[in-house]
């Protein structure tokens, strides 16, 4: 029996000597037409057997092949293949091969720790489905393509369990959300082609807002840490990471939901979105790290400002604690060359926190239509501030970063560089 890749491949975690290769066996070769009654978008999986060839020439000539792996329901037909002993700074091609179906794609792997960096990457967050502005998927996904990125950050809220209908009350509708977004042509396109860091937020974990032990109708907290687990391209590590790609970038990516304590719990010393273990590492390797930037990738944000009713990140008064210590802590130890980049925020913004100095950049819906919820410009805070789907763009060149917001068809908005 043919077994097909509806919902295409995933190329994640990216290192100067590993990634990982997603796969998933689907059906039929196309997603499923229709109306949302229907569950349009759907692309039931199926039993098989797959493998991944690589290789650093296009036409795979002599290429290494990994071992033919069984899917099966048990991983949603899944698999998750880790390639090991790359050569740094190189460009791979591979093809995911079943019977009957080949995907063939690309990704680039990290320069070595003492190479000079040169080289782009793009971060986008908050994918509406319904609102994404083309039927074919969010125009930031071309955009972001054209930019030949190194890499991308998929920052948190991929999709909207509870918002976007059909509300995901069973693990199974859960599921049906990741298929129908990542099966969009545009998706498809770029996740294929283009190496990915994903993080997960409160609507692709849960619901709006979310902290362990919450459910929405059947569907448990729990279900949904692991169902990311299989979605996004990761390895088995813990869900907080950080990568060198050379001499002069260091990304750290961490994780807001799995650690979190109850949003209604009262302010103070052991309320804490990170956790005491995440919050160690953290500190512990921004100090040890020799790279020219760092920049922390952060699922929700440590500056904002936010909406005053707000009580979810580190710039609500509901955290103002944790908050305070992380903003004082990064301002004593990192204090020039360090900046913060958050999804979560539907707005784009350029914010200094005004006590600390802290440059935080908000990447913004990724859709117009998914734009709102600001609570107004603030010349406190804000260098720049627009009310507009989009990404952000970063190029690394030795001693020079520079950040560019870009509107939601790549069109920069705003630069800020530092050398
Ligand atoms: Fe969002």
């Amino acid at each position: 029996m043919s077994t097909f890749q509806a919902t295409g491949t995933r190329v994640g975690e990216p290192t100067a000597l590993t990634a990982v290769v997603w796969v998933r066996l689907t059906a039929a070769a196309t997603r499923k037409p229709g109306t949302l009654a229907e569950l349009e978008g759907a692309c039931p999986g199926v039993a098989g057997r797959v493998r991944v060839r690589y290789g650093t020439r296009e036409d795979l000539r002599g290429a290494q092949a990994t071992p033919w792996v069984s899917v099966t329901e048990a991983t949603d037909f899944t698999h998750h293949f880790e390639l090991k002993n790359l050569k740094p700074g190189m460009r791979y091609f591979y093809a995911s091969e079943s019977d009957g179906s080949e995907v063939r794609g690309a990704f680039q792997t990290a320069p070595r720790e003492k190479a000079p960096s040169d080289f782009r990457f793009c971060v986008m967050t908050c994918q509406g489905y319904p609102d994404r502005g083309h039927a074919d998927g969010h125009a930031i996904y071309p955009a972001m393509q054209a930019l030949q990125p190194a890499f991308a950050c998929l920052t948190g809220d991929l999709v909207y369990y509870d918002n976007d209908p059909p509300r995901a009350e069973t693990a199974q509708l859960a599921r049906y959300h990741w298929e129908r977004m990542f099966s969009l042509p545009r998706l498809l396109a770029f996740n294929k082609s283009v190496g990915t860091y994903w993080l997960k937020d409160d609507h692709d974990t849960l619901n709006d807002d979310t902290w362990p032990s919450k459910s929405m109708g059947s569907f448990t907290f729990a279900e949904g840490q692991k169902i990311f687990r299989q979605q996004a391209p990761l390895s088995n590590g813990p869900s907080y990471r950080t990568f060198r790609w050379g001499r002069d970038l260091q990304i750290w990516l961490t994780e807001g939901r799995d650690f979190r304590s109850p949003n209604t719990m009262p302010d103070g010393l052991e309320k804490t979105i990170l956790g005491k273990t995440q919050k160690e590492w953290l500190k512990r390797t921004l100090r040890e790290s020799t790279a020219t930037w760092k920049v922390l990738i952060s699922p929700t944000p440590l500056v904002g400002p936010d909406r005053a009713k707000k009580n979810d990140n580190h710039s609500n008064v509901g955290f103002q604690h944790e908050g305070d210590e992380l903003r004082a802590w990064f301002k004593a130890n990192v204090p020039s060359n360090f900046f913060v980049i958050c999804g979560d925020r539907h707005w784009q913004y350029h914010s200094v926190h005004p006590e600390t100095g802290l440059n935080e950049f908000s990447v913004g819906a990724a859709s117009d239509e998914h734009a709102a919820g600001t609570p107004g410009e603030d010349k406190r805070y804000h260098k720049f501030h627009r009310v507009k789907g989009g990404f952000l763009s970063v190029t690394v060149k030795g001693p020079t970063i520079l950040f560019e917001h870009r509107d939601i068809y790549g069109t920069v908005v705003y630069t800020y560089q530092q050398s």
